[in-house]
This record gives structure tokens, C-alpha cells and sequence, in this order.
């Protein structure tokens, strides 16, 4: 029998709420597969252990999780630690040294959900957004002069290497081959930005010419969100560049209904080390405690860890289970209309996957 080792990373706020949900449910699909193990462990890094020992995560955390298959993330951030802390603390911490350098997010608009666009039907929506996770101008290049004067200076450097650019490009372009439609687009700005954005469109070039059966085009960011709003059934696959994408993630979670329903994976896809689960959502300290936080992207969040793990069935038999909690109005929470609890849908959803035969 495969058996899996997975660290669960709750962090902050609604992150504890949602991953417990997550893990529960994990149990249940391998208890009704029986196919497969699951040995979670759970660790209290984020701003709690922060607050407690001056760091985000041990410095041997990351050595710890390189034992790991996969690691299961909920959320950081915190009202009290500056959110650069929090992010290049743990989240950053993890995703940049394991060269996660493929984060993978997929939007549809699931049964039941209504989104908030006139005349756009669930069929019209249904992308996967390919970010760049590894550099860009997520790189963590520059820095601050003569602080508090008034000649400070700060700058932000983005990073664009070839290696970089080339092999998301292929895994996009590999991607939107897998996908029915096989169609490609490659978000740039590369109007304005005249050297790494222009690169970035020459390499996406160059790749394609090995994807002759992709049929791709190019789209400016700001553009990018017109058509995202006025016209999305003309997209499948989307490839943008890290805070591109972090951008436009949010917009296509909002199209589909709730940022609470997104997933992400941050894969590294050559599995020298394990690849990060999150929902897309973040720690939504206004909610925290309530037991209403939506736990259906960290719901679909799992479907893609098990894809990844090799658990094919078990993620379809999720992902099924989800699309009928959704279905039932009377299991939405709050931020999609709904009263339903944290609780409720997780209930349902279990009982989902122990009622499903396929
Ligand atoms: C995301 C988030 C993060 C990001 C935040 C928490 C820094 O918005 O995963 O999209 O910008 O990468
Ligand atoms: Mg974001």
C-alpha cells in the first residue's frame, strides 16, 4: 500500500480552521479508498510560534519538511507582525529554496456557485493560472539608503533569468497541451517593462515552436483583466509572471465566486523536493474563531495534492464530494451568501466521499 508522508503547516487565523478541516477529510478518503496511507504530522509554525521564539520556523524547519511527500499550508499574516515578516518568514521560506517555481491555480465555477458576471455560465469559466514562483519581482532584490532622510531611497528589483522564464514557459505550454482546448495565453507588459517583459515574450516564442499543437497569444496585463471580465470563455491557460499572476489569481477567484473556494499548488515539478499545498485565501483575521471560514479551497487545495502523489481516483472522488457540498445552498458559507459552518461543509463532504461509489 503507498503511504504518504504529509506536513500539515496550519499557520495563522482561519489557516488552523481549514487545514484541520482538510486533514479530516484526507483521513476519510483514505479510510474509503483504502488504497493508500496518510501519516500527517502537524507543525505550529507562523506568527504564534513567531511571537514565542523571534522566528516564523526552526532553523532546521526546512530540513525537517525535506523528509516530507508534500506539505499541506493554510495561511499566514497576522494584525500584529508586519506581513513581510510573516510571508518571507515561512511562506517564502519554503516555496523559494525548494524551487517551487510553479505555482498552479485553477478557477471554475463550481455547481451551485453563482459568480458575480451577467451571463457568463459555469461552462464559460474554466482557466488555470500558471505563476512564475520563483523570481520576478517576488526575487527579494534591492533595498533602502539614508532611511528616514529625505533623499531615502528604496528599490525593487525584478529578476528574469532564462533558465527561469524557460521553464515555466514549458510547463505552461506543457500544461496547456494536456488540457482539451489546448490553448495558451501569455500575460506581459512588456509595452512599458522593456527588458525583462520582453525577454519573457521572446522565450515564450521560442518555446511554442516545441508546442505546435498549443494554439497561444499574448495579452498586456491590464488588458488582461478586461478580457478575464468581459470575455472569459476565450481563455483556458494562463501564464503570468509572479505579482502578474498573484493579481490576476485574485480577480479569477472573484469571478468564480469566493477567494474562500481557490486552490493553489507550488510545485516543484522535478520532485528534488516536496511540493506546497495552500488554499489561495489568506489568514482572514476579521473571521478567525467563528468557525465559519469557507474550508473548500483547502477542500480542492487536497485534490491537487493527491494529484500530485499519484492518488488519481481519490482526488476525483474529492473533488466530486466538494461539487456536491456546493451544489446545496444550504451548505454555503458566509462568503458565499450562505450560513453554513466550517463544520457543516466538512460534515457533508465526508459523508460525500463515503456515499460515493463510482
Ligand atoms: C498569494 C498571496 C501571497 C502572495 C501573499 C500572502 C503575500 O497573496 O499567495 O497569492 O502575494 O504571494
Ligand atoms: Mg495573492
Amino acid at each position: 500500500m503507498n503511504s504518504y508522508k504529509i506536513a500539515a503547516i496550519p499557520g495563522d487565523g482561519i489557516g488552523k480552521e481549514v487545514i484541520a478541516a482538510g486533514v479530516e477529510v484526507l483521513h476519510a478518503l483514505a479510510a474509503r479508498d483504502g488504497s493508500f496511507r496518510l501519516d500527517v504530522e502537524t507543525f505550529d509554525w507562523g506568527s504564534d510560534y513567531y511571537k514565542a521564539h523571534g522566528v516564523m520556523m526552526p532553523e532546521n524547519g526546512r530540513e525537517t519538511l525535506k523528509g516530507f511527500d508534500a506539505i499541506y499550508f493554510g495561511a499566514v499574516g497576522a494584525p500584529d507582525v508586519p506581513d513581510h515578516v510573516t510571508l518571507w518568514g515561512l511562506r517564502l521560506a519554503i516555496c523559494q529554496p525548494f524551487d517551487q517555481y510553479a505555482n498552479v491555480r485553477p478557477t471554475r465555477i463550481l455547481p451551485g456557485i453563482e459568480g458575480p458576471l451577467r451571463n457568463v455560465a459555469a461552462r464559460d469559466l474554466d482557466w488555470v493560472i500558471v505563476r512564475e514562483n520563483s523570481e520576478g519581482e517576488y526575487a527579494g532584490q534591492g533595498g533602502r539608503s539614508h532611511r528616514g532622510l529625505p533623499e531615502e531611497v528604496a528599490t525593487e528589483v525584478s529578476i528574469f533569468t532564462r533558465a527561469g522564464v524557460t521553464r515555466i514557459m514549458r510547463y505552461a505550454f506543457r500544461l496547456a497541451q494536456s488540457r482539451p482546448r489546448k490553448l495558451l495565453t501569455v500575460v506581459t507588459k512588456s509595452n512599458a517593462q522593456r527588458h525583462g517583459m520582453v525577454m519573457w515574450d521572446e522565450i515564450a516564442a521560442e518555446v511554442a515552436r516545441d508546442f505546435p499543437d498549443v494554439t497561444w497569444d499574448k495579452m498586456l496585463v491590464d488588458a488582461m483583466t478586461m478580457r478575464m471580465t468581459l470575455k472569459p470563455q476565450s481563455l483556458d491557460t494562463i501564464v503570468a509572471t509572479n505579482l502578474h499572476a498573484d493579481i490576476l489569481s485574485d480577480l479569477a477567484a472573484a469571478l468564480a465566486g469566493s477567494l474562500g473556494i481557490a486552490p493553489t499548488a507550488n510545485l516543484n515539478p522535478e520532485r528534488n523536493f516536496p511540493s506546497m499545498f495552500e488554499p489561495i485565501h489568506g489568514s482572514a483575521f476579521d473571521i478567525t474563531g467563528k468557525g465559519i471560514a469557507n474550508p473548500v479551497g483547502t477542500f480542492w487545495t487536497a485534490t491537487m495534492m493527491l494529484e500530485h502523489l499519484g492518488e488519481k481516483p481519490a482526488a476525483e472522488r474529492l473533488m466530486r464530494a466538494i461539487e456536491r457540498a456546493t451544489a446545496d445552498p444550504s451548505l454555503h458559507t458566509p462568503d458565499l451568501g450562505g450560513q453554513a459552518t466550517t463544520r457543516q461543509v466538512t460534515d457533508a463532504v465526508i459523508a460525500a466521499i463515503h456515499g460515493d461509489n463510482a
